[in-house]
């Protein structure tokens, strides 16, 4: 098979996770016989400080031309106090528009191995399988106006929660979608008690569910959500909800994983390119010390080839390798104990393609 996918480090560990996870596409390319073509683009704080803008007009090109976008993180506080439409998130929320990526897959895992590197109980987190299916191209994220103005001669400020209907129906479809080959469970996670746009959302979800008469639908509020994520994650199957509530409850869920540095994401659209991205920031605190988790940025080129390649026995392959390296007791700083040892991120990356190859070797 050959592709070719257009790679977007941007800023940050954003750069450090990436290399990791194009050289694991490198050794899945050799070992399974694909040849995977890669070109650089330049998005975020990067691109603002070379061509004065988040998200140049060539890298649209190259990304809507390319058979899947792998994209590292974006932001800083070198570029934290420039106008908005300047800032380097904006280049990846239009990017995300331009692709029409509405559908954010943040599948959330039980690791054994992990057990203690998550602040919670093992009897809460085992066995946790749940994936968030996060809109993501629409909301609060989106909305116009959103600005500042005068009120009655103080100064005020306006964000606006808009969605269409179509886009409420085709992220719920795409969850009831997942749940048909999951546990059959869908929890559309709303505001309904108090936001028009939560109420709405509720009923698409009931209108969509009809179609789906083996799966299972229930609400719960986005508050309730975020202790229940807590209390019972197990509880979960498929999670569908809107942008901003995403994008919270997906944070807060990476800590049943163990850390941020773990959930890889895969954003979908109808048609054209996906675009594959660990949840996780530019992380600036850890930005050049070789201390970050490539694991999220490796597992989201396993969804890479699941999702854009249908190629399913490859991403096990890489997913596998993971378990291993974390199994066999290898850690990066975000997943250590204190006083136990671990990895530097370059060190991390090359153990995980160590066991790409050999693995592939021996079957
Ligand atoms: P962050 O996700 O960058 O970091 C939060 C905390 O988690 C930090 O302590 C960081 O060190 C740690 N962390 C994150 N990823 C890690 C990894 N792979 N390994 C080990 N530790 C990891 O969030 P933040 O600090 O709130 O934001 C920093 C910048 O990143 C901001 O500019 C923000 O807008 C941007 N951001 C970008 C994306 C993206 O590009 N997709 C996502 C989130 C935040
Ligand atoms: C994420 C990030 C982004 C989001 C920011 C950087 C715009 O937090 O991918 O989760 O909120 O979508
Ligand atoms: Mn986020």
């Amino acid at each position: 098979m050959k592709k070719t996918i257009a790679v977007l480090p941007g800023d940050g560990i954003g750069k450090e996770v990436t290399k990791g996870a194009v050289e694991v596409l490198k050794a899945v390319g050799q070992c399974f016989n694909h040849q995977f073509e890669f070109v650089y683009g330049l998005i975020g704080g990067g691109a603002i400080d070379q061509e004065g803008t988040p998200l140049p007009s060539s890298t649209k090109q190259m990304c809507g031309k390319a058979d899947a976008v792998l994209l590292g993180a974006v932001g800083g506080p070198k570029w934290d106090s420039l106008p908005p439409h300047m800032r380097p998130e904006k280049g990846l929320l239009g990017l995300r528009k331009e692709l029409d990526v509405y559908a954010n897959l943040r599948p959330v895992s039980f690791y054994e191995s992990l057990v203690d590197s998550s602040p919670l109980k093992r009897e809460y987190i085992e066995n946790v399988d749940f994936i968030i299916v996060r809109e993501l191209t629409g909301g609060l994220y989106f909305g116009k106006p959103s600005e500042r103005a005068q009120h009655n001669g103080e100064e005020s400020v306006v964000d606006t929660l808009f969605y269409k209907r179509h886009e409420m129906k085709r992220i719920i479809k795409t969850a009831f979608d997942i749940a048909s080959i999951r546990n059959k469970r869908v929890t559309s996670v709303d505001k309904a008690n108090v936001l028009e746009s939560s109420r709405m959302w509720r009923e698409v979800a009931e209108e969509i569910a009809k179609d789906y008469p083996d799966v299972a639908l229930e609400h719960m509020l986005v508050d309730a959500a975020a202790m229940k994520l807590i209390q019972n994650p197990k509880h979960f199957d498929v999670v569908v909800t809107e942008n901003m509530f995403g994008d919270i409850l997906s944070d807060e869920a990476s800590m049943l994983t163990g850390s941020l540095g773990m959930l890889p994401s895969a954003s979908l659209s109808l048609e054209g390119p996906s675009l594959y991205e660990p949840i996780h920031g530019s992380a600036p605190d850890i930005a050049g010390t070789d201390k970050a988790n490539p694991i999220a940025a490796i597992l989201s080129v396993a969804m890479m080839l699941r999702y854009s390649f249908q190629l399913e026995e490859e991403a096990k392959h890489v997913e596998q390798a993971v378990e291993q390296v974390l199994s066999a007791g290898f850690r990066t700083a975000d997943l250590a104990k204190p006083g136990q040892s671990y990895l530097s991120t370059t060190k991390m990356i090359e153990e995980i393609i160590d066991t790409i190859v050999d693995d592939a070797a021996i079957s």
